[in-house]
């Protein structure tokens, strides 16, 4: 039963944003990608150090103090949040943001509060009880360097905090109201929630070793992955002050995207080292995980990543709702980047 009423769940999710599902019409892959030998860190590199900078500070200011008892905690947050990261998700939020007209002020608190989310995420997945993984962004995992308990209390005090980054630090102006902010607020929620990540986290280890279907696993990505690209597209947007139209283009294109990225860290995990990726290969076939090449084989996996990464141009394209000199380049060189990339 839970194929189906999970199915329509997040049909239900995805529809409160008017996103619909296009799987099934999406059309044939083009292979010409014009993108495919853009380099991340160079052309980003201003974008990521502004991030790091940012997120460095907002830790040390509000959850670093080496006199308290809780020191150890607080610098198990810091190394399962700094050092490392790809702050892909940052990136897109970023330049949703620039392309809707919006600046970066408006946006960079919810950017920190999405990467200390997206770090929780990882230090929980990481644990034994979930996918016990014992090297993360080229080091040992969080419950590796500091205990089981502390990776768990890292990871829930990273959610509190992030929803006081979003609240406390975001600036208030004509663009984004007071309504507007709680707004942003609930959506993130919704990441956070059983209407987010944490539903696709549920379902990927419930199915570990499990027959699945084509459903489910478009389910369990859409939700583990997809809930925080689709976030990160939307405020973008949202705090951009752009139309509903906009916003929920945007939604759409991080449906595309966060199913793209999970399906090339699935064929990524096949193809790839742990010295290249930074955390244990090979490791999805063994705990027989719910992934696409494991279902649908590779080459076909590959062509599913280039239709949505057509179609994500595709939304780049339409310049409705879009301010004046609107420039969807650097939005359309992310999206080459996530389809083409090696880590
Ligand atoms: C890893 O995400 C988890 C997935 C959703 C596949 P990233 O590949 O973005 O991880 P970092 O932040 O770069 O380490
Ligand atoms: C995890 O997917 C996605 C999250 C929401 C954390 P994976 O379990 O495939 O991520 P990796 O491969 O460990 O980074
Ligand atoms: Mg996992
Ligand atoms: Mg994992
Ligand atoms: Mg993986």
């Amino acid at each position: 039963m839970l194929p189906i009423r999970g199915f329509l769940l997040m049909k239900r999710c995805l529809s409160q944003y008017n996103v619909s599902l296009m799987m099934s019409q999406i059309p044939a892959p083009q292979t010409d990608n014009l993108l495919e030998n853009t380099d991340y860190e160079t052309l980003f590199a201003e974008t990521l150090q502004m991030v790091n900078t940012r997120l460095s500070g907002y830790l040390d200011r509000e959850a670093y103090d080496s006199s308290s008892e809780a020191a150890g905690l607080w610098e198990a947050m810091r190394y399962g949040t700094l050092d490392g990261g790809k702050r892909i998700r940052s990136v897109l939020a970023i330049e949703a943001c620039k392309a809707c007209g919006g600046d970066l002020e408006q946006i960079l608190p919810t950017v920190c509060a999405i990467e200390m989310i997206h770090s929780q995420s990882l230090i929980h997945d990481d644990l034994p009880c979930m996918d016990d993984d014992d090297l993360r962004r080229g080091k040992p995992s969080v419950h590796k360097a500091f205990g089981e308990s502390t990776a768990v209390l890292a990871g829930d005090a990273l959610i509190a905090l992030a929803f006081g980054l979003i609240s406390r630090e975001t600036p208030l102006n004509e663009r984004v109201s007071p309504r507007l902010l709680l707004d942003v607020i609930g959506d993130f929620s919704e990441v956070t929630s059983v209407r987010g990540l944490v539903n696709g986290q549920y379902v990927d280890i419930q199915h570990e070793g499990k027959p699945f279907t084509a459903e489910i696993l478009e389910y369990i990505h859409t939700y583990k992955t997809g809930a925080l690209f689709r976030f990160s597209l939307r405020a973008g947007a949202k705090l951009a002050g752009a139309p509903e139209s906009v916003v929920n283009r945007f939604t759409l294109l991080g449906q595309k995207l966060g199913l793209a990225f999970q399906i090339v860290d699935d064929l990524l995990d096949i193809g790839s080292t742990s010295e290249a990726l930074g955390k244990t290969a090979g490791k999805d076939q063994l705990q027989e995980k719910a992934t696409y090449p494991a279902f649908y084989g590779v080459d076909a996996s590959r062509e599913m990543v280039a239709r949505l990464s057509q179609e994500a141009l595709a939304l780049l394209d339409d310049t409705e709702g879009m301010p004046a000199g609107y420039n969807p380049s650097i939005l359309k060189t992310l999206v080459g980047f996530i389809a083409n990339r090696i880590k």
